[in-house]
């Protein structure tokens, strides 16, 4: 039975290194497939039987990535690969390291990991190349490893982009005379999509701070000066709560009118301190967020919230499948971006899929989609403040 396995397991990783061999130089979107019909990645489930699947999730305290490992777990089962799924405690690097050590000496032949802390798992995945492991940065880069072949994320530029745009246009920046009083938060030192967020909020914001059109009162609009370690909602309470007391920040006092937060779990922190300086959903600042969380669609209805940048996890978890089907397969891995992410060591060929900025208004969409069941965000339709505007 072990040397079924051995033999087994050294097939699949000869099979993946001609894939990873087939995949050199030719990365663009829709390049035909280097190999043969014969290898096609529509594999039946008994035949991806042998190939093991290693996904390693950071927590299960914050709702996207329970959905992001059913929705692998689920996509990886349905192809008949052999899964393990792995969540790290909460947020836990030790735990991280260990759990992908043992995918690694437990026989993985694909590992999809979305890292902790980037720039912590180097030595864990020291094996990888050598045992002809692929591994797949999922959502977050993976840095200063030489063992990341792929990384599948969203376009974390303009994740940041949508949301400082959203602020800017419904304050209707562009025309009106200002000055419009901004806070910046965002999310944890140790994930690299935070310079991504957050330079791409500054590309829209920088202007008009320059100009003078919006004013930061606390001065910190540096990214190191409003990180928010482990993207945790009571720390952008705190941190909102230490704004509102220095600068007077208030319906009576400061005017604050937005508050560019790069994610949801930071929003709805954000939220909190608000209300508890007396805001109430007519007076509300503007937090724009990310992921479409079931609290934050909530928070949207009820007007504590303004937007959030939806990024539906099944488009990313289906491009990460393929991409493993491909692989599996010995065809080219269809990338769309090979310029972007280099991780210290290379730049990492990246599959990225699109977001979209949403607002009360498309609200709907996730519904009607299948995403969200009306009851998964607050009731039916028409029970809270804001509804009247859901289209
Ligand atoms: C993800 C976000 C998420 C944040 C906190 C980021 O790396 O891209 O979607 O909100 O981590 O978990």
């Amino acid at each position: 039975m072990k040397k079924t396995m051995k033999v087994l397991s050294f097939a699949l990783a000869l099979i993946m290194i001609l894939g990873l061999a087939a995949c050199k130089g030719g990365t663009s979107p829709g390049t035909s497939p280097a190999t043969s019909p014969e290898t096609s990645a529509a594999k039946s489930p008994a035949a991806n039987a042998s190939l093991k699947v290693g996904i390693s999730m950071p927590t299960k305290s914050l709702q996207r990535w329970n959905q992001d490992g059913a929705n692998l777990q689920q996509a990886f089962q349905a192809a008949g690969y052999t899964v393990d799924l792995e969540y790290a405690g909460d947020n836990d690097v030790p735990t991280q390291v260990s759990q992908i050590e043992n995918m690694i000496s437990s026989g993985y032949n694909v590992l999809i990991i979305a890292a902790i802390d980037g720039s912590a798992l180097t030595e864990a995945l020291a094996p990888c190349k050598a045992q002809g492991i692929t591994v797949i940065a999922y959502d977050r880069l993976i840095m200063n490893s030489d063992a990341v072949s792929y990384y599948a994320t969203f376009d974390n530029t303009l994740v940041g982009k949508l949301q400082a745009q959203s602020l800017v246009d419904k304050l209707d920046i562009a025309n009106k005379p200002g000055p419009f009083n901004f806070e910046l938060f965002t999310g944890s030192p140790d994930d690299n999509n935070i310079h991504f967020f957050f330079n791409g909020a500054m590309s829209v914001l920088q202007p008009f701070i320059d100009s003078g059109k919006i004013v930061v009162k606390s001065g910190q609009t540096q990214e190191s000066q409003v990180t928010t370690k482990d993207w945790s909602s009571a720390n952008a309470q705190s941190r909102m709560e230490n704004l509102i007391s220095q600068y007077s920040y208030g319906p009576k006092g400061t005017k604050l009118d937005a508050v560019m937060s790069n994610n949801d779990s930071i929003a709805q922190g954000v939220a909190v301190a608000l209300q508890n300086a007396g805001y109430t959903a007519d007076n509300f600042p503007l937090i724009c967020g990310q992921d479409c969380d079931k609290a934050s669609v909530i928070n949207m209805r009820n007007g504590f919230q303004y937007s959030s940048v939806f990024k539906d996890t099944r488009t990313l978890a289906d491009a990460v499948k393929t991409m493993v089907g491909q692989i599996a397969a010995g065809q080219t891995v269809q990338v769309n971006d090979t310029s972007t992410y280099n991780n210290g060591v290379a730049v990492i060929p990246s599959y990225l899929c699109q977001p979209v900025a949403y607002t009360i208004a498309d609200i709907g969409k996730l519904v009607d989609s299948g995403y969200y069941t009306w009851a998964d965000i607050g009731g039916d339709k028409g029970t809270l403040p804001l509804d009247g505007q859901i289209k």
